[in-house]
């Protein structure tokens, strides 16, 4: 496999000054041991032994960004949704979550914003970002690239097509299907659909299986890169972050290889503690081309 364009591409990317719209969201993990069925209630019961707090959201998105860019700036709110996963601590599996996500106020977007390269807004539905923002985002000039969100707090409320207009989106499967309202037809025809007369650069990411990207009648399907996963969370949010300060200049083919090596290094990351960077992609962008 041939890496060269997508490593020049990262190189086009270098000077980039960028900036993150999105949530602020902190994502606690709290590790517990199963200790099994209450006497008195119908209820499993767990045993607490430590956690991890995470900058989750737009501050975990723009940190994979920036070795990559320039500069990465964020327009965040004052409030924070704040995630807590139960975490089994044998087999890091996620148990059940509780968000809490009350009072949200809407984020500070600054009143200039013709310096920047590119708007990358990373809507994960909480509120922080008001439908007047979303029509001032969609105006804009600047390249403008969007990860809208479903997640438990808003599922079927929060689709990409609020943004009427953008040059780059990246999404998952089901996001996708529900945006199109289409279960079971073939990814290609619910891709067509959302991007006609919307988005420039349309890409579908499908966890192990890869990504599908779509671009002026054209699709490009890329694999995934990985078989050893520890934790899936963000692992969307880093391709997108990673890919959106260079989608402005890359073709579909180079940003779906860097997306999905960017997912698969943070899905080897639990939760939030370290980032994908800019060295680390290429060193597997190598070890993975002379595989
Ligand atoms: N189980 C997996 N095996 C291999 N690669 C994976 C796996 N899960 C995710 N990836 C990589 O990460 C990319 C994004 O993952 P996915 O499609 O699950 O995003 P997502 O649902 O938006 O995730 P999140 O919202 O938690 O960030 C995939 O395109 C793939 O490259
Ligand atoms: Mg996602």
């Amino acid at each position: 496999m041939n890496i060269d364009p997508a490593l020049a591409l990262l190189e086009v990317a270098a000077t980039a000054q960028v900036l993150f719209v999105g949530d602020r969201i902190v994502d606690e993990y709290h590790y517990v041991t199963a200790l099994g069925k209450s006497p008195k209630e119908h209820l499993i019961t767990v045993a607490y032994e430590d956690q991890e707090v995470f900058e989750g959201g737009v501050v975990a998105a723009a940190t994979h960004a920036r070795s990559f860019c320039g500069g990465v700036w964020i327009a965040t709110s004052p409030t924070v949704v704040r995630k807590v996963r139960m975490v089994d601590r044998v087999y890091l599996r996620k148990l059940f979550g509780i968000h809490y996500n009350q009072d949200q106020e809407p984020l500070e977007l600054p009143e200039a914003l013709d310096h920047f390269d590119a708007v990358v807004v990373t809507d994960f539905g909480h509120g922080q970002i008001t439908p007047a923002m979303v029509n001032r985002l969609v105006a804009l000039p600047n390249y403008l690239a969007v990860n809208a969100q479903t997640n438990s707090s808003n599922v079927g409320y929060h689709l990409i097509t609020k943004y009427e207009r953008a040059d780059y989106v990246v999404i998952d499967e089901p996001e996708a299907r529900l945006a199109a309202q289409d279960r079971t037809g073939k990814i290609e025809d619910v891709m067509q659909r959302l991007a006609l007369g919307r988005y420039g650069k349309l890409v579908v990411t499908l966890g192990a299986r890869g990504a599908i990207g779509y671009e002026r009648g054209v699709f490009t399907r890329c694999d995934a890169m990985t078989q050893q996963v520890v934790d899936t969370m963000g692992a969307g949010d880093a391709f997108f972050a990673v890919t959106a300060p260079l989608a402005r200049h890359g073709r579909m083919n180079e940003l779906l290889l860097i997306g999905n090596a960017a997912g698969a290094l943070k899905t080897q990351i639990v939760g939030h503690r370290a980032s994908v960077t800019k060295p680390d992609l290429i060193a597997y962008l190598k070890a993975y081309a002379a595989r």
